[in-house]
């Protein structure tokens, strides 16, 4: 739905925002009106670079082809089914993931909140059916961001942070340890720990990537000490990071992996996949979903999974990521431009805010967005060209330098 197919302005659509909507996003002042590729438009038909792609959703770009003729084939055909029937894209996701990414099996969720309940809740389940009931203790980082449902805020290891407070006591049963500190989470660990749970890179905490001694060490402690590694791929996930999945860059496997965001190609879809073993925790009735595994959404990821795989989509985020840190790095107040493929951070050296470059970047037509008041991300479509990096570089190096005036 278009503005102007309703007959009414951007103002009115702010107002009944404001009347009608619990609002808890510090929004842009702008309408997402339609989007394509590397753009998103507002109502008047002006393009904005988009480089946070729905923080980090639109990995194939908006409203590729591709995906929208899966959604409205599937959507003319078969809708919602619960999970009683067998549905065909279920069965061909399934089947295109688990061999992409070298995994047994596959339990589909709505959303990267929810895989990690099911990854969380798998997890628990195994430890305590195989070892006893109180061996269900999961050891996560701190800076961590997991999602906001109660065992995925629980794993998260930021106590100050607006997502945890208020909110009464937390889930029982995590502990946190600071990330990429191999030592301090093998000292979490106790007799009743059966999971490790990280991001291969951590996003909300800032952008920074496992280290290999970090990622390796803890696989390589978890096999010894028959603890679950648990990854959370949710932003890291199909693509970005230069491979499928960013595990596969430090040539580990995970025990059960969490997966959404890019996987749906802009649906709402989110995922495990686990080992055979550790996947016997889920039996008939034991966890279940309305939505998940949504033929629809089903029917999009599996586009969009095509596509990112048939397109090398994880090649280019390698090639393109790399430039544009490189880029990133030249520019004056950074202190750090890092990241991994196109999981891209800046740090900058506190002499200016991420705040305000983020709304100087929005001035300039390049959406982007804060970590605090210290760090960008920017999560592009992996379809982006260096000339789109280009274009992207030289807004920031302009908002820094009126910034800095
Ligand atoms: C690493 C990670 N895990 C989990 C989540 C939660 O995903 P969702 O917002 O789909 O529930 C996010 C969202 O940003 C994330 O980055």
């Amino acid at each position: 739905m278009k503005l102007q197919d309703t007959g009414l302005t951007f103002e009115d659509i702010k107002n009944k925002v404001d009347t009608y909507m619990i609002e808890t996003y510090e929004r842009f002042d702008f309408l997402a009106d339609h989007a394509k590729g590397v753009y998103m438009y507002d109502e008047n038909d002006t393009p904005y670079l988009d480089f946070y792609a729905g923080i980090a959703v639109n990995a194939v770009g908006n409203c590729n082809e591709k995906v929208v003729k899966a959604v409205q084939d599937q959507a003319a055909t078969l809708m919602q089914t619960f999970n009683y029937p067998y549905t065909v894209p279920q069965a061909l996701l399934a089947e295109k993931i688990c061999k992409a990414i070298g995994m047994d099996k596959i339990f589909y969720q709505n959303s990267g909140t929810e895989a990690n309940e099911a990854m969380i809740k798998m997890a628990r389940k195994y430890g305590v059916e195989k070892y006893g009931p109180e061996k269900y203790h999961i050891v996560t980082a701190r800076e961590s961001f997991h999602g906001r449902t109660f065992g995925a805020m629980s794993a998260t290891g930021q106590p100050d942070n607006a997502c945890q407070i208020g909110f009464g006591p937390m889930t029982e049963g995590f502990s946190y340890a600071p990330f990429n500190d191999l030592e301090a989470f093998k000292a979490a660990c106790t007799e009743n720990t059966i999971g490790i749970m990280v991001e291969p890179v951590q996003g909300e905490g800032g952008v920074h990537p496992a280290t290999q001694e970090f990622l390796q060490g803890l696989r390589e402690f978890c096999d010894e000490k028959g603890i679950l590694l648990l990854l959370d791929e949710v932003q890291s996930g199909w693509g970005r990071t230069g491979a499928l999945m960013s595990y596969m860059n430090y040539g580990i496997k995970p025990d059960i992996v969490s997966m959404a965001k890019a996987m749906g190609g802009g649906m709402p879809i989110g995922a495990i996949c686990a080992t055979s073993e550790v996947s016997k925790a889920f039996t008939m009735g034991s966890h279940g979903t309305t939505f998940g595994g949504h033929p629809v959404c089903c029917a999009a990821s599996l586009a969009a999974v095509t596509e990112i795989i048939d397109r090398d989509l994880p090649g280019n985020a390698k090639k393109v990521g790399a430039y544009f840190i490189d880029e990133l790095s030249k520019l004056p107040h950074v202190k750090e431009a890092r990241g991994q493929g196109l999981f891209v951070g800046v740090e900058f050296d506190g002499t200016i805010n991420a705040v305000d470059v983020k709304h100087g970047c929005f001035d300039r037509k390049l959406l982007i967005t804060a970590i605090g008041n210290d760090v960008i991300r920017m999560v592009p479509p992996l379809i982006i060209t260096e000339e789109d990096v280009d274009k992207a570089v030289a807004i920031i190096a302009d908002t820094i330098e009126s910034l800095s005036k």
